[in-house]
């Protein structure tokens, strides 16, 4: 045949791939969610095997372990006992609670490692919502967004790096931003989950913290979060929300969940000149977990392919609970 172009010429030989390759991953990429508890050792999750509700002694040394590998960024997520829920989730505020005590903790004794936070009340909500639902079923907004300000306050006093409002309340990124830098705080960071869609995919994460929808009470508790989460049908909507966030003061945006929604990832990349965070979700890794251990996949291969594909989506970085695996397999080579 006679070709000018010969797309194979660049991938004869693995020197040639590597001078041409776009993406690389890195441990610095990674960003690794954590869950936390009161009890005095770790517990293993059922979904999500590899990951543990770390005892706050076991955070620290699992965070060590991170530091070790090359990971600067952990995200701590509280399973907090039913007798600290309440129908508000005011505990979320408590200076003295499990995650201001957790991060104090660990600034003590890892005082490099950057620490981003969870802003929502379904941890500490009977209902199991992000927000405060009123006798009617409403999830209430503004109510709500005062609710996360003092608990964004709360966070950041005990020493976050980065707060990341998980809720999907309208205005809490400004509102937050505002109550921050109120309280001296202007430092402090809001790395935003923009995108964040109603997704059958945080069904694991909802076990580790026992934090799913559930009735409580006389009053109508909505099942699903459809209210306040996007539909998985909308795309345009994203790009409305990263420009509010933008507006309101994000420092970083996030899409989640990850693997179904990379056409999201790009089309924000385009839009916005601050970087992006995936969130590679529970459900995403349940799923390479299980096949993994039936043998069908290989656990290595698939979980470093789809870190990369989600960097040439546009993702700057990547929430995964992969984030320790991931980077021991990169440093092997
Ligand atoms: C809480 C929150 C959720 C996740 C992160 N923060 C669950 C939810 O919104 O129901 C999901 C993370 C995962 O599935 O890995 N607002």
């Amino acid at each position: 045949m006679e070709l000018t172009y010969r797309p194979r010429r660049l991938r004869a030989t693995p020197a040639l791939r590597a001078l041409v390759r776009e993406h690389q991953l890195s441990a610095t990429d990674f960003i690794y969610p954590l869950f936390v508890h009161e009890g005095a050792s770790n517990e293993p999750i059922g979904a999500m095997p590899g990951a543990q509700r770390w005892s706050l002694e076991g955070l620290v040394d699992e965070v060590g372990r991170a530091w070790d590998l090359g990971i600067r960024c952990v995200v701590l997520f509280p399973k907090v006992a039913d007798g600290l829920k309440s129908e508000d989730g005011a505990e979320c505020c408590n200076d003295h609670g499990l995650i201001p005590r957790a991060i104090r903790r660990l600034k003590q004794v890892h005082p490099a490692m950057a620490i981003m936070t969870d802003v929502a009340l379904d941890p500490y909500s009977c209902d199991g919502h992000d927000g405060i639902v009123d006798e009617h079923g409403v999830v209430l907004n503004d109510e709500t967004v005062a609710m996360l300000c003092r608990q964004a306050v709360a966070q950041a006093r005990a020493g976050a790096d980065l707060i990341g409002p998980s809720d999907m309340m309208d205005g809490r990124v400004g509102a937050i931003r505002e109550a921050l830098d109120e309280e001296g705080f202007e430092n402090v960071g809001i790395i935003s989950y923009t995108a964040k869609y109603a997704s059958a995919y945080y069904g694991p994460f909802r076990e580790a913290l026992d934090s799913a929808p559930r009735p409580a009470g006389g009053k109508p508790i909505p099942k699903d979060k459809a209210t306040y989460q996007m539909d998985p049908a909308n795309g345009r909507e994203a790009i409305t929300e990263a420009l509010l966030d933008e507006q309101e003061g994000a420092d970083i945006l996030m899409v989640k969940p990850g693997l179904a929604y990379l056409d999201i990832l790009h089309r924000l990349r385009s839009e916005t000149e601050l970087p992006i965070a995936a969130y590679n979700v529970s459900g995403e890794y349940a799923m390479v977990k299980a096949a993994a251990e039936r043998g069908w996949i290989d656990e290595r291969a698939i979980t470093l392919e789809t870190l990369l594909c989600f960097k040439r989506a546009g993702a700057d970085l990547i929430l995964t609970y992969h984030a320790c695996d991931a980077a021991q397999w990169l440093r092997q080579g």
